[in-house]
């Protein structure tokens, strides 16, 4: 009997998992029946934007932790899929720092080209996985009908993310705080805090990127505050960062280095879980957000049983590419064409990266450790060649940009395609000006001034 595999979650993750089976069958491989459950009713994941938070229109958690006017935080070349390049999906060369709009038409573009949606069940959450030695039995609920029922499966690949359930801390005197506390989860449009005098709290992507683009569409001054370490941007005038806060008492914030600041709203920037009820116990993935995940042979396979894997569980510089080698690798374990090492070879192999990993010191010997990885995937498997040399060099070139300029990074043009060569034009707005953050704006708009 063919064998079934189901794929939780139609992300980029679930879709790269999809992919990578389809491209194995153009070439003439016998593919197992796929079925992936996704309990949005769309793809994309969380480049599916949304404007809902809280829970949705089945009273399901809003899985989005999108916003509006969020552009791509490194360029796009570090990012670019190595079997469709962006020269495919749009024809021409476009900047480096896309919008999210450009970045979910260019995922969704491959995922309609192999027309993997043929594999997915829209608007069906999965609530249980378990094992009974054998076979995984999968049991999903139908959210437009609230019909459950439960299938049997081979293998199982879980893609569901693990930027969606916030940690959320408390501190003293939030509870009489006369404003909105939010986390980033949560954040959507930075005009809903025009004129707010507002403190964020984090000191990461998230914390960065909001407070900047706060101030950006019109805030108040932006105090941020930080646990352990300062990100230490030179940041425009308006945004500053002060150490770990106290608490608060009603509307004023006391910091642990004893100065106060007025404040009219809180945005928690304090990252997320990794979190998946729907599995039992033995099965649940239990870990921080790092660079070599818990429990994880090569990052992918459960190491009790690889029939099980996680797909992009790790802290991510990487995504796409990374998404992609991952699945391709996947891949070919369910197609046989991979062999897995016994129980101890594979705990042998996690103890070394893991070794590794705890004696990285900063961005530079990260970003090298990830590329490592992701080397250490390709010479595993036949995902088209790209030049991952490249992309650590851009990726050094990024983190120093952002150093000279916290504003200005994403002005920056002339990074190569690592798969084609293509230089990345400059955009028509610096990105301080640039409010419309559209698809037609950025992309047509852009074509339009060029060609006169
Ligand atoms: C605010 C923010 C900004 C980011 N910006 C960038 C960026 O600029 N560039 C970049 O490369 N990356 C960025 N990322 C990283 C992002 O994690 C990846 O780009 C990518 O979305 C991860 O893909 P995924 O498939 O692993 O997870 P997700 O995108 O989270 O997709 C998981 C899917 O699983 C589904 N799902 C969850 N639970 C269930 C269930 N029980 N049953 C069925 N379906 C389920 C969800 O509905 C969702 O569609 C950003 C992340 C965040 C939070
Ligand atoms: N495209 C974009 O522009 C964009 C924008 C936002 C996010 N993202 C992506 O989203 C993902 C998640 O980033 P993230 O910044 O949300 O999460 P994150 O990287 O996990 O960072 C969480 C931050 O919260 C702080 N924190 C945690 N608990 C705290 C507590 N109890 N008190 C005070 N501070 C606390 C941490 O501080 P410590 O350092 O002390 O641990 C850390 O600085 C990343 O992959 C990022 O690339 C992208």
């Amino acid at each position: 009997m063919n064998k079934r595999v189901c794929i939780i979650g139609a992300g980029p993750c679930g879709l790269s998992q999809l992919h990578a089976f389809e491209e194995a069958r153009k070439q003439g491989a016998e593919i197992p029946e796929l079925v992936c459950f996704e309990k949005q009713d769309n793809w994309g994941g969380l480049w599916n934007y949304t404007w809902r938070t809280g829970l949705d229109e089945h009273g399901e958690p809003v899985h989005g932790s999108m916003y509006r006017y969020l552009w791509s935080n490194a360029p796009k070349e570090l990012l670019e899929f190595a079997d469709y390049t962006f020269d495919d999906h749009f024809g021409r060369a476009i900047p480096s720092f896309p919008p999210r709009e450009v970045l979910y038409d260019y995922i969704t573009g491959r995922a309609n080209k192999n027309d993997v949606a043929r594999h997915i069940q829209f608007s069906t959450a999965v609530r249980w996985v378990e094992h009974d030695g054998k076979q995984f039995h999968v049991t999903v609920e139908n959210l437009e009908n609230n019909d459950s029922r439960t299938e049997t499966f081979d293998h199982v690949v879980v893609a569901t993310g693990h930027f969606s359930i916030p940690k959320a801390p408390y501190y003293p005197g939030f509870e009489r705080f006369p404003g909105r506390i939010l986390h980033s989860h949560d954040f959507r449009d930075a005009q809903e805090f025009t004129g707010k005098r507002l403190l964020v709290m984090g000191s990461s992507y998230s914390a960065e990127d909001i407070a900047l683009q706060c101030r950006k569409y019109g805030s108040g001054p932006v105090t941020i505050t930080y646990r352990s370490n300062p990100m230490g941007f030179k940041w425009p005038e308006g945004v500053e960062e002060v150490p770990l806060l106290e608490r608060m008492e009603g509307k004023t914030a006391h910091f642990s280095d004893g100065s106060t600041r007025e404040i009219d709203a809180i945005i928690l920037c304090t990252g997320y879980q990794h979190n998946f009820p729907f599995m039992a116990d033995e099965l649940k993935l239990v870990t921080a957000n790092r660079l070599w995940t818990d429990s994880l042979y090569k990052g992918v396979f459960w190491i009790d049983d690889p029939r099980l894997m996680y797909l992009g569980m790790q802290d991510q510089y990487y995504t796409f590419t990374h998404f992609d080698l991952e699945a391709w690798v996947a891949r070919d374990y369910m197609l046989g064409r991979l062999d897995m090492p016994e129980r101890t070879e594979r705990q042998r192999d996690f103890d070394a990266w893991r070794a590794k990993e705890e004696q990285l010191e900063d961005a530079f010997q990260d970003i090298d450790f990830q590329a490592d990885h992701l080397e250490d995937l390709a010479a595993m498997t036949d995902y088209p060649e790209f030049d991952i040399g490249l992309t650590r060099e851009i990726f050094y070139q990024w983190e120093h940009h952002k150093d000279e300029n916290i504003v200005t990074y994403r002005d920056r043009a002339g990074f190569a395609s690592p798969r084609t060569g293509t230089r990345s034009p400059a955009h028509h707005t610096d990105w301080w000006h640039a409010l419309d953050d559209s698809m037609a704006t950025y992309v047509e708009q852009g074509a339009k001034e060029k060609t006169g």
